[in-house]
């Protein structure tokens, strides 16, 4: 089990390159299937859900081939539709490769996904939408077997919560309905967006991603292309947190101006000056942050859930009381015991609500990772705080912060991986 070790208390400084975005090479991955001959995706971050992505292809019948952020993916010879229990466990995303196999089979055969224990992550908006599209789904010793003897028709389908997963699964499944598939109440998070870019590049016809109403006109063929992953806004919002915990000044390089508007915004109200010029982001923290009185997690273009954490984490140590309510996830304050070992005075009411009296300093501890925002959000407090900490289970980290070590020390940290 590998562990990070991080003295704290140094201000961060100096420039980092952002990685591309895990959430949205998932579905991208997903999507070569369906799109079929071979995709090269560009940007796409060296993580383990990525490795995990990559081994369900491979399951598939696809050939990979992936050099550096660069991958791959041949799916010509792709023959199989069923994807054993212990690959889709392995993360939350093995779900979109239903719509995916769907589309390019007519027939899946999944179990539910695995994924971070940030609440009960059911799938039923995913499942009823495929039902409605003429997908029969029945569930056989764990296994949902999934058909559509009379092919797929087209239809409208109101989802009833804005979720990701289900709106790229409809879109997936959706390509090459003879018709018009209209997602009303769909999710517009960036990601959404980026899925329906390179599907468009492939041949298929989306309009409206990105908002909420997404219109899918099936097409006969589609064809392979290249595509580049646009950059991580949630591991962005992750450097801002470490600037601004260790009143230090960075420049993250390759964002996106618009996808970070949300967390802008209340990096800015805690006291953080932000410039940005062309792609480059500089974040300049005060002595000591100002407290957030009151924020809400709201889908996009809300303030997203997967940084929740990492502000939480922040805002210990601000001057005076933030209010944070989770609005997506029932159980995702699972940091906060480990917060509260670093020092941190934070009451959860009722699960949803975090109620963070600012203390002078967090002090290093010995913390474990419990999921993967909650794991970043547990190195963010440790730059902050005075004295060692070591952080524990980060396999959780590694599934979407690439290297999170070797960015942390470019900007002056003292941190290491340490193996045991
Ligand atoms: C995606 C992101 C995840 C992010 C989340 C919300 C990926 C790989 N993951 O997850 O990092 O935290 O969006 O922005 O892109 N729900 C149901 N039934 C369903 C589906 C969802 O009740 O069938 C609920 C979930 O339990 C949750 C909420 O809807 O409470 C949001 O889930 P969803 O938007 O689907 O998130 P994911 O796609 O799983």
């Amino acid at each position: 089990m590998e562990k990070l070790v991080i003295s704290g208390g140094r201000a961060l400084n100096g420039k980092i390159m952002l990685q591309g975005s895990k959430n949205s090479a998932l579905p991208i991955l997903a999507a070569t299937l369906a799109v079929g001959g071979t995709s090269v995706i560009h940007n796409c971050p060296v993580l383990t859900d990525i490795t995990a992505a990559l081994k369900i292809l491979e399951h598939t019948g696809c050939k990979i081939k992936r050099e550096g952020h660069t991958v791959i993916v041949d799916s010509s010879a792709a023959s199989r539709y069923d994807i054993p229990e212990c690959m889709m466990r392995e993360m939350r995303s093995s779900i979109i490769f239903l719509g995916a196999l769907i589309s390019r089979f007519g027939c899946a055969g999944v179990t539910p996904p695995g994924g971070c224990e940030i609440g009960l992550r059911p799938i039923d908006l995913h499942l009823s939408s495929l039902r409605r599209m003429g997908v029969d789904i029945s569930e056989n010793g764990g296994v949902l077997e999934c058909r559509a003897p009379c092919g797929i028709s087209p239809c409208h389908i109101a989802l009833a919560f804005p979720s990701v997963g289900a709106t790229e699964n409809i879109m997936l499944a959706s390509l090459r309905v003879k018709g018009e598939t209209v997602i009303t109440n769909a999710a517009r998070e960036p990601e959404i967006k980026d899925l329906a870019d390179f599907l468009k590049k492939c041949g298929a016809r989306i309009s409206g991603a990105g908002q909420s109403v997404i219109r899918i006109n099936g097409v006969e063929r589609m064809h392979s292309s290249v595509h580049s992953v646009i950059p991580d806004r949630i591991v962005a919002s992750t450097y801002m947190a470490c600037a601004a915990c260790t009143g230090g000044k960075i420049a993250i390089d390759g964002i996106c101006r618009e996808h970070l508007l949300p967390v802008i915004t209340v990096f800015e109200g805690a006291g953080c000056r932000i410039g940005i010029k062309n792609n480059e982001l500089i974040i300049n923290a005060p002595e000591k942050l100002s407290r957030i009185k009151s924020l809400r997690t709201m889908p996009y273009p809300g303030f997203p859930t997967d940084s929740q954490a990492i502000v939480t984490a922040m805002l210990a140590t601000a001057h005076g009381t933030s209010v944070i309510t989770e609005k997506i996830f029932e159980n995702r304050f699972r940091h906060v015991p480990e917060l509260i070992k670093m020092g941190a005075d934070i009451r959860v009411e009722d699960g949803s609500v975090a109620v963070i009296e600012g203390v002078e300093r967090l002090r290093g501890a010995r913390v474990s990772a419990c999921d993967l925002r909650g794991g970043s959000a547990l190195a963010v407090a440790a730059l902050g705080a005075e004295g060692k900490s070591v952080i524990e289970n980060i396999h959780h980290i590694d599934r979407g912060c690439e290297a999170i070590e070797e960015s942390f020390s470019l900007l002056g940290a003292d941190i290491k991986r340490i193996k045991n």
